[in-house]
């Protein structure tokens, strides 16, 4: 991979001389959805597909930005000060919005860059694509530019730049685990104080299988926000009840107790969702300690049950592939992850049963949706950092 990139960074810029290669993982979510903006606890993990990207400053005071994945763009040049959004720009935005970010932040960037960037996870497929640019780009920005930033500060500020730049109201969980994942672990994380632990993913007669819907995410963005904004409306109106701080700080029967504050039925659901998911997540954690696997599974599957009745983000495609997975022999759970509205479920399936799980649930998918998913049994990988 170095290699390839470097060769088009060669080809694109001249020279490679004094650029250096850095990676970023994608991310997976494995229990504990839309719960990061409700003051939560997640439990994400950093893959080994990701966007790799080779950078190098350059005397110009202007930032070149150039896609593997998105060549017909061609390179695009904008000025290296007073970064703004520009729709042409494209997923240029990303790394735009970081450097805005950290001169937000009080860094001075004081020359320009040229960077090459090339992912390997799929677009708009809910692993983060869009994440894994950001945390590069701080990455980059960290080590070209000696900023003395932690990587909790890297993954706040690509937060920053998705909220602010891009207009994503996201919460802190695929930038932190983007930046924090460590090999065959997982991130408890607690999103109320940011305090976290690596639990091991020492799976040892199953694997990871990501199964992608290829359905277009349209307005996801959107109903992301949305959502978001339900949950705050709740939380608004259970706030004159009781004092708390976020969904987060509730238990299933202190939300029982208090839920008839929210007077909307909708925003009832929305709220009930990110205050069982929160619980869900902690014992789904406390189950994987006691190397209860099978517990592990049956609550990834109540939380797909949650996010699709009350939370309402999964939609007939990830649906179909959760509900076909449960039928099939060796599956030990599966759920959609991260936004929803399309993107990716993540199931835990004995490694005698994948192949076939793959033929079967890929088929029904196709009968029933009448295009392909695409299957990924994929490996937990450390966070972002330079290579070399
Ligand atoms: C997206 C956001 C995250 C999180 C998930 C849902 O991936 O970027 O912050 O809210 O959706 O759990």
């Amino acid at each position: 991979m170095r290699k390839k990139l470097m060769e088009a960074f060669e080809q694109v810029f001249g020279s490679n001389d004094g650029a250096s290669f850095y990676f970023a993982p994608g991310r997976v979510n494995l229990i504990g959805e839309h719960t990061d903006y409700n003051g939560g606890h997640v439990f994400p993990c950093a893959l080994t597909i990701g966007t790799y990207a080779v950078a190098r400053k350059n005397n110009d005071n202007v930032m070149r930005f150039y896609s593997l994945n998105f060549t017909a763009l061609g390179v695009v040049t904008v000025p290296a000060e007073n970064f703004v959004y520009k729709k042409e720009d494209n997923w240029c935005n990303y790394p735009k919005g970081v450097m805005w970010a950290f001169e937000q932040k009080g860094y001075k960037i004081t020359s320009g860059l040229d960077i090459v960037y090339f992912g390997n996870i799929p677009n708009g497929s809910g692993l983060s694509s869009s994440a894994s640019i950001e945390v590069v780009t701080s990455v980059i920005l960290k080590e070209e530019f000696g900023f003395d930033v932690s990587m909790i500060d890297i993954s706040l500020i690509s937060q920053l730049a998705e909220n602010k730049f891009n207009g994503v109201n996201c919460g802190i969980m695929d930038q932190f685990a983007i930046a924090m994942g460590k090999k065959d672990h997982a991130i408890f994380l607690d999103t109320a104080d940011l305090s976290y632990t690596y639990a091991p993913i020492a799976l040892e007669n199953a694997k990871i299988v990501i199964a992608c819907s290829n359905k277009k995410r349209g307005l996801a963005d959107s109903k992301y926000n949305e959502r978001r904004s339900q949950c705050e409306t709740a939380l608004a109106q259970i706030k004159e009840k009781k004092n708390i701080n976020s969904l987060g700080e509730l238990s299933e029967e202190e939300f029982e107790q208090l839920k008839d504050c929210i007077t909307d039925e909708t925003n009832r659901r929305r709220a009930k969702h990110a205050v069982y998911e929160n619980q869900r997540t902690i014992k789904a954690v406390k189950a994987l300690e006691e190397n209860n696997i099978a517990l592990f599974g049956q609550l990834m599957n109540e939380s797909h049950i949650s996010l699709r009745d009350d939370y309402e983000v999964t939609g007939i495609e990830l649906d179909t592939l959760v509900e076909e997975a449960w039928k099939q022999k060796g599956v030990i759970g599966s759920r959609m992850t991260g936004a929803g509205f399309g993107g990716c479920t993540v199931s835990i399936v004995e490694n005698d049963c994948i192949d076939a799980f793959i033929e079967r649930v890929g088929t029904a998918y196709e009968e029933k949706i009448g295009y392909k998913a695409d299957f990924y049994v994929v490996e937990v990988g450390d966070g972002a950092r330079k290579l070399g």
